[in-house]
């Protein structure tokens, strides 16, 4: 038996633009998957608390086969709310096949292998959920010709606000969505990679660092993947002192981040409010 981890992230600039070779900021948060790989006779088995859903199947096969193995996944992290869920488990499935199977995996290994695993749940991923999702940090990742290329950062002292909308957002149609616009939206999608380096050099000062994230969430919304709930999301932020906020991951539902000078006041109103939300740091180092 083996057993293997990776964390939840979230994408602080340029999401969707990524897809686009744009450069992109993640960060890894304190919310982990892990999963075992065990031995058996017969077909493999899926024991999931989350449910186990025909891509999932499919993911699994993709990574172990669909005999010999009992394969159990326990995840702190929900599903389809631009935590990096699926890429969580895709890095956490093929570090503990490796270990059962008494390989020693390098970083680009691990990354190829657990991206063509995402592939099963998105289709076409960038690789900057798995790349966050193996190494945690601060990430700054670019899809290049060459293949994806990320450096891990020094990791700045900041805390994020994440709201959760409660509906799920389907990473797979929303990234095919904004395709089916392209060309017409590339200056929206270049518009947000040009935010990528003015995020990065505000990430230790929050007055500077909000406005950014706002006009991220602005463009994102002209990208035509927000979501009514994510924009009032986004709105009670900005009533309840966040100096900036945005949504994070592909969109259509999932998270909304907000930076505050005080982030457990907004997540105090936020409770208030009956929306449910925490307080992350950024999580370093694999897991
Ligand atoms: O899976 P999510 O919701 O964390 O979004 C992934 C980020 C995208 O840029 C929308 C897609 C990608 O593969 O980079």
């Amino acid at each position: 038996m083996a057993s293997g981890s990776a964390q939840g992230k979230l994408i602080v600039c340029g999401e969707h633009a990524v897809v686009y070779g744009h450069p992109a900021l993640a960060i890894g948060i304190d919310r982990l998957t892990t999963v075992t790989v065990e031995r058996t006779h017969g077909p493999t088995e899926i024991v999931s608390e989350q449910g186990v859903t025909e891509r999932l199947k499919r993911a699994v096969w993709a990574t172990v086969g669909d005999d010999s193995f009992v394969v159990t996944i326990r995840s702190q992290i929900p599903v389809g709310r631009g935590l990096g869920s699926s890429a969580a488990l895709s890095v956490a499935l093929v570090r503990a096949h490796a270990a059962c199977m008494g390989q020693v995996l390098d970083d680009e290994t691990t990354h190829a292998r657990s991206l063509a695993v995402e592939t099963v749940f998105h289709g076409t991923p960038s690789g900057i959920d798995n790349a966050v999702a193996a190494h945690g940090g601060l990430v700054r990742f670019r899809r290049t010709p060459d293949g994806p290329r990320w450096t891990q950062l020094a990791v700045p002292d900041l805390r994020v606000v994440v709201l959760d909308s409660g509906l799920e957002g389907d990473t797979g149609s929303l990234v095919a969505g904004v395709r089916s616009r392209n060309p017409a939206n590339s200056g929206i999608l270049e518009a947000i990679g040009a935010l990528t380096d003015p995020v990065q050099s505000a990430l230790e000062d929050v007055g500077a660092l909000g406005p950014l994230l706002s006009q991220n969430h602005a463009l994102l919304r002209q990208l035509g993947v927000s979501h009514d709930r994510l924009d009032a999301l986004v709105a009670f932020a900005l009533d309840n002192g966040a100096t900036g906020a945005k949504l994070a991951g592909a969109g259509g539902g999932g998270v909304v981040i907000a930076v505050s000078g005080d982030p457990n006041a907004l997540v105090a109103r936020a409770d208030a409010a009956g929306i449910p939300s925490f307080v992350t740091h950024i999580r370093t180092g694999a897991p």
